[in-house]
């Protein structure tokens, strides 16, 4: 997303310049491709320079711009937060979840490795995501602020988090689901590893505890928002469009917003979603233009 196609826009080039320089971060934090466990970091580099659309990255930095972050021990998280998303995605795609074999445009990580290294590949980047934000300890004068981001990225990855959420996405598949067990998937699958993006550019640039608090909920909304977008698209995309199959949903007998209120229901909860993360936001000081425009941008996704 981020770059609008039909309309290009005075910030198109802002946003692919920021694209671009995160693709050389990612790079520059990924393992090299040698040894002779060659195999599961080449299915790692596959996994992630893929072309997501890096909006968690994105999303962090400008949280740390926007409480007066400048130094450099922001991009071993900026790369940690896209290695822990783009392992939640290898998986995800696994024949024993969701069994898809496109993502990004491209087959899946299991399709291209087989299925024992798309599950290697998935645990290398988790593991290797830890190992790269202790990079920032030598590149701070604040080792707590480094240590505080660390805790947070471990919770809202994990049991309390993305990994909780997947639970019971799984469990619950192919049974009715209630709107508070829906809203707790999506809080966990998908919103919090936004809420560890905002949080932890907020903490590395000094905010107070009550403002990292504000991100949290800004990004909780952001979440939700963003995944009831993800099952719009499931169904009204196409494959060439999303880069990943339609259908999908259906397919694995998940229950989503659509399909529990409808289309109309689900694009109208999106906007008022969107709305009240840009309200929060507006309560917090510093210049919010960059995240009013991106979350209009995360609403009119079309992929
Ligand atoms: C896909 O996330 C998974 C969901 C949480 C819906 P993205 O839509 O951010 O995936 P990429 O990184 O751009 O491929
Ligand atoms: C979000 O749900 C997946 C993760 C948290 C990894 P989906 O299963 O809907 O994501 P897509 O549609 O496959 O990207
Ligand atoms: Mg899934
Ligand atoms: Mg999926
Ligand atoms: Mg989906």
């Amino acid at each position: 997303m981020v770059e609008n196609k039909t309309e290009p826009g005075p910030d198109a080039k802002i946003q692919n310049e920021q694209v671009r320089s995160m693709e050389d971060v990612l790079k520059e934090y990924l393992p090299e491709e040698s040894s002779f466990q060659e195999t599961v970091l080449k299915a790692m580099n596959y996994s992630v320079l893929s072309g997501g659309k890096r909006i968690r990255p994105q999303m962090m930095e400008q949280a740390y711009r926007l409480f007066g972050g400048s130094g450099k021990e922001i991009e071993p998280f900026l790369a940690a937060i896209e290695m822990i998303h783009s392992y939640s995605l290898v998986h995800d795609d696994l024949p024993a979840m969701d069994n898809d074999t496109l993502r990004r445009g491209r087959p899946t990580t299991w399709t291209v490795y087989g299925e024992a290294m798309g599950i290697l590949a998935g645990d290398g980047l988790l593991t290797y995501a830890f190992e790269t934000c202790t990079k920032a300890f030598a590149m701070t004068e604040h080792p707590d602020r480094v240590g505080n981001a660390i805790r947070i990225l471990a919770q809202k990855a994990g049991i309390s988090g993305m990994v909780g959420g997947q639970t019971v996405d799984v469990e619950l598949t192919g049974k009715p689901v209630s709107e508070e067990q829906l809203d707790f998937i999506y809080r966990l699958k998908t919103s919090a590893l936004l809420e560890a993006s905002l949080m932890i550019g907020a903490v590395l640039a000094g905010a107070e505890e009550e403002q990292v608090d504000r991100m949290e909920k800004v990004a909780s909304d952001i979440g939700l928002a963003f995944q009831i977008q993800d099952d719009i698209l499931d169904v009204t995309s196409t494959e060439e469009e999303l880069g990943k199959p339609i259908g999908s949903d259906e397919r694995n007998q998940k229950t989503t917003y659509v399909s529990l209120h409808g289309l109309s229901a689900a694009k109208a909860e999106v906007k008022r979603l969107s709305e009240r993360a840009i309200k929060t936001l507006e309560t917090l000081p510093g210049d919010s233009t960059f995240f009013r425009t991106f979350i209009r941008k995360l609403e009119s996704r079309s992929h």
